[in-house]
């Protein structure tokens, strides 16, 4: 990770997620630290959160939240670093010919097109040679590349221009995630796992000696879970999502005889809907760990879990991840390293973990 705070122009970190708009405002402080300006979690009405929701209407939502925002806080930067995700963004780790950045960069098209699932023409094409391999006695390149489609990417540039706003840098969320990671933690000999638990997306990324190898979006979120504990409880989902955050998921079976000695029913069956909701995920991130380890070969153990996103509210997520894989898991922190940031509430620090890395994007490279 290389950081330089010199010459460059900040931008705001704004993370357009399907519930929340999350918004980071940072200043270089010193050498690798920065101060934080200004933080923003802008919900999204709950008729426009659902997956299938009309993009005109979802948009019409984050167009008058954005255009509120940026009027009433005259002094924030009007570029910004924004991210995609989801079934629009495709990346993969791909083998090609021997040939410079330059030559690379005039036919990427034609080389990665049998591995994008996209008609070739209808996709933004982002990448970077990451390393040199022998593959059956040839030298190749090992290539990252990311293929958006154009019509996400042009949306959203048509909505920030709509606002005023100017994106500076259009980044995919699992590398975002590697940004925060490595700005946080030491990642050297370390194979960490993250997942971002957001409304709609989940972003699984495994990263060795801080470089992203394997990543995936699952269309799995606290939506889901939300709505599928709704059909059969009577509640609102802000009354389920209190459950979630105070009782979440009861574990032990000195918790559950506790709940059942003061008859909260509601309490165990929504911690046990939980459960069932949440082994769906559990069940694709083994896979994507055992992908990995399987394409690597690998026998290093995994290091770590890192949770992050709005999925961190659920009581004992963490105690369930490491029961799960049996691995140290924790929250992370995007904060953890930039100054000023007290005024964060512990409780929504988790959900920033985007917008702070889309925040240091100018400076992290
Ligand atoms: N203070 C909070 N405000 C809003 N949502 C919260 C809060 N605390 C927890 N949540 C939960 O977090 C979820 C949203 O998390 P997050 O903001 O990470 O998702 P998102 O980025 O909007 O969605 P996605 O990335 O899937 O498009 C909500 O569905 C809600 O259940
Ligand atoms: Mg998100």
């Amino acid at each position: 990770m290389q950081v330089n705070i010199f010459r460059k122009k900040s931008c705001v970190g704004l993370d357009i997620g399907s519930k929340n708009i999350k918004l980071v405002s940072l200043i270089p402080a010193s050498q690798k630290k920065f101060r934080l300006k200004n933080f923003q979690i802008l919900p999204l009405p709950d008729d426009v959160v659902q997956l299938d929701t009309l993009p005109e209407n979802k948009l019409s939502a984050i167009l008058s939240i954005l255009n509120d925002v940026f009027s009433k806080n005259k002094k924030l930067a009007k570029t910004v670093a924004i991210s995609v995700a989801g079934s629009s963004v495709v990346i993969r780790y791909v083998k090609l010919p021997i040939m410079t950045k330059e030559e690379l960069e005039r036919s990427i098209s034609i080389e990665v097109e049998p591995f994008i699932p996209f008609p070739i023409n209808e996709v933004y094409l982002s990448f970077d040679i990451t390393g040199e391999v022998i593959e059956e006695g040839i030298r190749k390149n090992e290539v990252v590349v990311a293929a958006v489609k154009k019509e996400v990417v042009d949306t959203l540039i048509s909505l920030l221009s709509k606002c005023d706003l100017t994106p500076a840098f259009i980044d995919v969320d699992s590398f975002v995630l590697e940004r925060i990671l490595n700005y946080n933690y030491e990642l050297k000999g370390n194979i960490i796992c993250a997942v971002n638990i957001g409304a709609n997306i989940t972003t699984v990324t495994i990263i060795e000696d801080g470089v992203t190898r394997v990543c995936r979006d699952l269309t799995i979120g606290m939506n889901n879970f939300l709505n599928e504990i709704q059909k059969t409880k009577q509640m609102g989902l802000s009354e389920i999502l209190e459950y979630i955050k105070n009782d979440g998921l009861i574990l032990s079976d000195e918790e559950k005889e506790q709940y059942l000695m003061q008859n909260k029913k509601t309490e165990l069956s929504i911690s046990k809907d939980l459960n069932v909701l949440l082994k769906d995920l559990i069940t694709e991130v083994h896979k994507i760990i055992d992908f990995y380890y399987f394409q690597k070969g690998e026998q290093k153990p995994l290091s770590k879990i890192i949770l992050s996103g709005g999925g961190c509210v659920i009581r004992n997520l963490t105690s369930y991840f490491s029961n799960e894989f049996k691995v140290e898991t924790e929250v992370l922190d995007p904060f953890k390293n930039i100054e000023n940031s007290d005024i964060v509430p512990q409780e929504i620090r988790p959900l920033f973990a985007i917008s702070v890395g889309l925040a240091l994007k100018p400076y992290i490279f």
